[in-house]
């Protein structure tokens, strides 16, 4: 089995044709002053393309709502300077072979206080699970609920208008759609907090109205995660019984595909299977999956001691990945830091040079190279 037996083989998801399985992950990286994705930023991207990586989505993008953004430098994904920004983005891409997904978020009551745009934060209901430094807000009203559902709307159509091969609704790590999800964050009584089912509803909305504002043929990739940047422990799902229970709704409202975000891959889900969440989640809801955790950090990097069962019997190792990509466990893979690190990461495992790959260093994140 070798990698180009399993991750490099071409797919069809919908209307969505990629050359491999190799997906950038998202990644915040704080370069676009004013919010607009300058040159840099363009070639950056562009290097992750020519190294032939097959889905690039991008770092999280905020849509058009006075609390989206927590972050300084983040880009914007509303506003002529910033689409126009997008629209280079999407192009270098493009000439480079490659494809490109923007990730819409929306960070709710996570965010520094003082950061654009100040003031009070609509979040989803105070909850006092911020992390120190970062504030909560008050409960959002209807109002509230309504314009952010309509901003991921409009900027899921402006993906589509100016480009972009699909879109990514952050619905993960603790961030305003995984506020709504959490029983940790959500205390609302009205029908958007209660059980998953309800404080599913949020989610529902905005799935709902991109669906409707892109169309049926524009691929949405939407991710979750169960462990939350607040809490590392949270989960969402405690079997597989209520995982398909919180995943049917959303992929019924609109969801081609799920980026399931895990710390580990190699990591059992549930109990009784080696299944990692983006192999449960595809068997429960036949819809394809996208795997991420540590792809290409730890054992990959370990000296070898020259025998093939040293490399397999780390958790971490290409060999792990390859043998749950070669069952199809999942479709895709996404690879976050060792992209960092490597922009040409897909190119270099195809050929099979995993000792010349450099291992990720946080320095790394002081430059965008
Ligand atoms: C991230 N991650 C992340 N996730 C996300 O959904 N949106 C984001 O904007 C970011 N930002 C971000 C910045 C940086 C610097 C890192 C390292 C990570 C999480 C990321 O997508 C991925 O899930 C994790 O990094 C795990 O994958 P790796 O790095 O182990 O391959």
């Amino acid at each position: 089995m070798t990698a180009s037996d399993t991750l490099f083989r071409p797919i069809d998801l919908g209307p969505l044709h990629l050359e491999n399985r190799i997906v950038m992950a998202p990644m915040t990286r704080t370069y676009s002053p004013g919010n607009v994705p300058n040159q840099q930023v363009i070639d950056y991207y562009r290097r992750r393309a020519e190294g032939g990586t097959g889905l690039i989505i991008t770092e999280g993008t905020f849509i058009d709502h006075p609390a989206a953004s927590g972050y300084p430098n983040v880009p914007a994904f509303y506003g002529d300077a910033a689409l126009a920004g997008w629209k280079k983005v999407v192009d270098a891409v493009h000439a480079a072979g490659g494809k490109i997904a923007p990730q819409l978020w929306h960070v709710g009551a996570i965010r520094r206080p003082g950061v654009m745009p100040g003031g009070d934060t609509p979040g989803h209901s105070p909850s006092g699970m911020a992390r120190p430094g970062k504030v909560t807000g008050h409960a959002m009203t209807q109002q509230d609920i309504d314009d952010t559902v309509a901003a991921f709307a409009r900027a899921a159509a402006d993906a589509k208008r100016i480009g972009f091969d699909a879109i990514e609704l952050h619905g993960a790590h603790g961030y305003l759609i995984d506020q709504f999800f959490w029983d940790g964050t959500n205390q609302r009584d009205d029908a958007y907090g209660g059980d998953l089912a309800a404080r599913s509803r949020f989610a529902l909305e905005i799935i709902r109205a991109v669906r409707a504002a892109v169309g049926p043929d524009f691929p949405v990739i939407f991710r979750f995660s169960q462990w939350k940047q607040q809490d590392y422990s949270a989960r969402l799902c405690e079997t597989p019984e209520e995982l398909k229970a919180f995943l049917m709704p959303l992929a019924e409202a609109g969801v081609d595909i799920f980026h399931c975000s895990t710390r580990r891959f190699w990591e059992p889900e549930f109990d009784g299977s080696d299944l990692n969440l983006a192999g449960w989640v595809k068997k429960l809801t036949g819809k394809p999956t996208i795997t991420v955790g540590s792809v290409g950090l730890n054992a990959d990097f370990l000296p070898d001691d020259g025998t093939a069962d040293f490399r397999a019997a780390q958790p971490a190792s290409i060999d792990n990945l390859l043998e749950r990509a070669a069952r199809d466990e999942f479709d895709l893979v996404a690879v976050g830091r060792a992209l960092i690190a490597n922009p040409d990461w897909a190119n270099q495992v195809k050929e099979g040079h995993l000792d010349s790959l450099k291992a990720y260093e946080k320095d790394m994140l002081k430059t965008l190279a």
